[in-house]
């Protein structure tokens, strides 16, 4: 995905990619951001009930040390951002953010802004920063908060949301695949990742 503004890996494609979970399951408390209130089973799984919710500006540090902890140049062209980085430069920003949040941890997020400032695209929303704790992953946590992200750009009224995610991001372009959304085009070793050049994924989901 595109960087945010002022945003390092999380806003970018993705990060590493640690092993499937499996084992028990795991109860979704879907919260106020996705529309419907419900609660849900699904596998496999972890211990803790998950919460999809809003972000506030809390959330902050908690963000910032989660695109820490899953970036990799396997999924993000933006450095490394430190573990201390100012997640929201602007508290208005919270309101593009949802988070998944497990025991009182944000275990994950989803970021769904304008794909541009433009009245003529004002009808493209796109998912611009999406990452889940290293062992929060392989739990349907992802699914989740994709389907968050489709909740709020359907609320704001878009008919499509789109998404940048580099080529070697498989686990990701597996998740989003298996969301509905498809390649719309392939910028060619658009980026030069640690020695490798490496293409550019673009991904949309219709809305209508
Ligand atoms: C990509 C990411 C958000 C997925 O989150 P997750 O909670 O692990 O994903 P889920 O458990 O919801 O998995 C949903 C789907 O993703 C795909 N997937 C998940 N784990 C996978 C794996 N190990 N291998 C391949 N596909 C996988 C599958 O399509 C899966 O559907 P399934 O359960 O029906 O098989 C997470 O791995 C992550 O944070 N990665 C680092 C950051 C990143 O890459 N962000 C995306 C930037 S573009």
């Amino acid at each position: 995905m595109v960087p945010a503004p002022g945003r390092g890996p999380a806003a970018s494609p993705g990060r590493k990619i640690p092993g499937r979970g499996g084992g028990s399951r795991v109860r979704l408390r879907e919260a106020t951001t996705a529309p419907a209130a419900s609660e849900e089973t699904i596998t496999p799984t972890g211990p803790a009930p998950v919460t999809i919710r809003p972000a506030v500006l809390d959330d902050g540090p908690a963000l910032a040390l989660l695109d820490h902890r899953t970036w990799s140049w396997t999924v993000s062209p933006v450095s490394r951002w430190p573990a201390d980085a100012e997640f929201f430069t602007d508290p208005a920003e919270t309101r593009d953010v949802t988070v998944a949040e497990a025991d009182g941890q944000v275990v994950g997020y989803v970021r769904v802004r304008p794909a541009m400032r433009l009245d003529s695209a004002a009808h493209v929303q796109e998912v611009a920063g999406l990452a889940v704790a290293p062992e929060a992953q392989g739990r349907g946590v992802g699914r989740r908060l994709l389907d968050a992200a489709r909740s709020v750009a359907v609320e704001r009224g878009a008919r499509r949301l789109t998404l940048r995610v580099l080529s070697t991001n498989v686990r990701a372009r597996a998740l989003y695949a298996a969301a509905g959304y498809q390649v719309e085009g392939v910028l060619k070793e658009h980026f030069l990742l640690d020695g490798r050049y490496v293409d550019d994924v673009l991904m949309a989901l219709d809305l209508t």
